[in-house]
């Protein structure tokens, strides 16, 4: 499912407002706004340390970006990494393919007055080692959305992942079931990775709340 056929689309973050081309006729999908990315930055939106009112807030110190470096994967459009950033996720890399890079590139451009800065963006492929070496990892937040729909990609995601954060860092992966072959292998091997935290439904945004939708919270096992 696409998000919807608009050529533009709007997401207000806190006091901003993000807009997003995308174009749903290109034979990638990384030029599509995929709704996933919506749902995680509502969520964190939500939750937001600075502006919650809910005490205790479960997710005060995942959301408290301070000092975090983070890397979105699969970007896209990068609609989760600018969303982030304006809430407090000021050092991070947006990555994607080369082939998706002139989207990401033009909806930065096309953001660059709200976000106030050129956010930092990098070809990375999930199966090419030196890409994933240049980044320098550890990073504290690794983002994804919607990154889960081709069997062949589901263990170099997770090598990725597990390559790329340290070990007090955590993986905020938005998610929604594209393939049942890619579901099955994610979830298998994903839980032998990580620790898998799913966000209860009712704490998502109440308009970015997609019953297929889900936000899930992962940490690296910690050795024995
Ligand atoms: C369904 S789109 C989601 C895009 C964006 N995250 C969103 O939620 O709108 C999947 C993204 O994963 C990227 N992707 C697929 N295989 C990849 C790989 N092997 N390495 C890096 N990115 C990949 C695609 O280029 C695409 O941008």
């Amino acid at each position: 499912m696409k998000f919807t056929d608009s050529p533009v689309i709007d997401l207000q973050v806190l006091n901003s407002q993000l807009s997003f081309h995308q174009d749903n006729g290109s034979m990638h999908v990384g030029t599509s706004v995929w709704p996933c990315s919506l749902v995680l930055v509502k969520f964190a939106e939500r939750w937001h340390p600075q502006t919650c009112a809910v005490t205790p807030n479960p997710y005060s110190d995942i959301l408290n970006f301070q000092n975090k470096r983070g890397i979105e994967l699969g970007a896209g459009c990068g609609v989760a990494a600018m969303g982030l950033f304006l809430l407090g996720l000021n050092n991070v890399v947006i990555t994607d393919i080369a082939p998706v890079m002139p989207a990401l590139k033009h909806n930065l451009k096309k953001n660059k007055p709200v976000l106030n800065k050129s956010l930092k963006t990098a070809q990375l492929n999930w199966s090419n080692q030196d890409q994933i070496k240049s980044l320098n990892p550890p990073l504290d937040v690794v983002v994804a959305t919607d990154v889960v729909y081709l069997e062949e990609t589901v263990g170099p995601l997770l090598s990725t992942m597990e390559a790329l954060l340290g070990e007090n860092g955590v993986v905020l992966l938005g998610y929604q079931l594209r393939s049942p072959e890619a579901h099955k292998k994610f979830w298998e091997l994903s839980g032998d990775m990580f620790d898998i935290e799913k966000v209860p439904h009712e704490h998502l945004h109440p308009e970015y709340a997609y019953e297929e939708t889900d936000v899930y919270i992962f940490r690296k096992k910690k050795k024995q």
